[in-house]
């Protein structure tokens, strides 16, 4: 990863680094991690602003396993032109459905539209862990994205594009070679730093008190596909800042329908049933009171105790997180480590998961850490990454984006 390559865009850093992406053919400046460290105590500030050029549409992209989420700006302005939220589905009509079933008769259809017709759709999942699994539909699929952004005819789209904190060059090339065409020019960024970004508020950063996320904290990002833990210190970040694992909400589903079928091995449940019924209970710890969930198997209404379930499989992710978060902290320097101790944010859809801030917070204090603070960024947690994005594709330089050939 070109570790140093965000700095040149959001500190004063010396200038020249290549954009933040592993293909670059530029040379990479070197920048020590004290150096990087030091820096962070500089202002963040924006240091060129050669894309307000007239045609540009400026747009950040969170490509999730389970969400999508595009934020942009048209020219000179700084408006929301666009800001969708899109579950990443593409549903493709089956083979001999009578006309008038689907809407406008489409052979393709995207997101909650896609869910809402899936019994008449092959339905398919562009991404699984966190990247790319099957090109034609995720071209598809970023190619509905772009049509949702209004008034962009002639505009050259630029796309800061978040990919998982530990994508490596295979994974970076299939997202650049997905939208090359749909997009002209892109920066990939690991999702851990746009959150960060996504999350800071640029007007309490003068209050008292207001310990910068982007200047030091411990990131997760708890995913569909993957959980990401990463340290964020004001500098871009490096493989040895972050861990990543592909144990995250698609995990905790298999988990949980695995641990149905054990007890009530006659209750088939769908997938999508299992997540709704974890979005809506799931927690950390202990059981404050048993889960009753109401259940239709082969017509016939049932009522399930899920508590167990639901609890071991949740429990389950809390120990994985624990556990790389015990190992990233020794990591940090003597000199930041109180800081951060007392700025664990945890963010994506596992983060709604009750009591993950209490319990893991409870873990680190049980395990000696110094005074930990974990948070949770709140309901707002599907935008950071693409508010955090769009900051990013603001404040890049011109040599920083990448041109793609179509
Ligand atoms: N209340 C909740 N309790 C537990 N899990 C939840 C809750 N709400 C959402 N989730 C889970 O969060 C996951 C989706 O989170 P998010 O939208 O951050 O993923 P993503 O960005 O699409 O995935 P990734 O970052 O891995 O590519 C799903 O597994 C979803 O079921
Ligand atoms: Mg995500």
């Amino acid at each position: 990863m070109a570790l140093a390559c965000l700095n040149a865009w959001s500190m004063k850093l010396p200038p020249g680094p290549p954009p933040a992406d592993n293909n670059n053919t530029m040379s990479t400046p070197s920048i020590t991690k004290a150096g990087r460290t030091a820096a962070a105590d500089d202002q963040l500030t924006p240091s060129r602003k050669d894309t307000d050029a007239k045609n540009v549409l400026l747009l950040g992209f969170d490509w999730g396993t389970n969400t999508s989420c595009i934020q942009g700006t048209l020219p000179g302005s700084t408006e929301l032109a666009v800001n969708e939220l899109v579950p990443t589905v593409v549903g493709y009509a089956k083979d001999g459905i009578v006309s008038d079933l689907l809407p406008g008769n489409a052979k393709i259809l995207f997101g909650q539209v896609a869910l809402k017709h899936r019994l008449h759709l092959r339905l398919v999942a562009p991404m699984a862990n966190g990247v790319l699994k099957d090109m034609g539909p995720a071209r598809d699929f970023a190619h509905h994205l772009r049509s949702l952004i209004p008034n962009a005819a002639g505009l050259e789209i630029r796309s800061v594009i978040g990919v998982p904190a530990n994508a490596n060059n295979a994974a970076r090339e299939g997202i650049r070679q997905t939208v090359a065409g749909i997009f002209q020019r892109v920066i990939l960024i690991p999702e851990p730093f746009l959150a960060a970004l996504g999350y800071r508020g640029e007007n309490q950063l003068s209050s008292p008190g207001y310990v910068d996320p982007v200047r030091n904290s411990l990131f997760i990002d708890i995913g569909a596909g993957t959980t990401d833990v990463c340290l964020v210190q004001g500098y871009y970040p490096t493989s040895e800042d972050q861990i990543s694992f592909a144990f995250a909400g698609d995990k905790v589903d298999e988990l949980i329908a695995d641990g149905i079928k054990k007890t009530y091995p006659d209750c088939e449940l769908s997938i999508l049933k299992i997540r709704e019924i974890k979005e809506k209970h799931s927690f950390v710890g202990q059981a404050t009171q048993p889960i009753l969930v109401s259940v239709v198997v082969g017509g016939k209404p049932r009522k399930l105790d899920l508590t167990e379930q639901i609890g071991s499989a949740c429990n389950a992710l809390l120990t994985q997180i624990f556990e790389a978060v015990k190992a990233l902290i020794p990591k940090v320097s003597s000199d930041s480590v109180s800081e951060l101790l007392q700025n664990i944010i945890i963010t994506g859809g596992g983060s709604r998961i009750k009591g993950l801030d209490t319990e893991l917070q409870r873990l680190l204090a049980e395990e000696g850490f110094d005074q930990p603070v974990v948070k949770t960024v709140g309901e707002n947690y599907k935008q950071y990454v693409a508010k955090g994005a769009l900051k990013a594709a603001q404040q890049a330089r011109e040599d920083q984006w990448q041109q793609l050939l179509s």
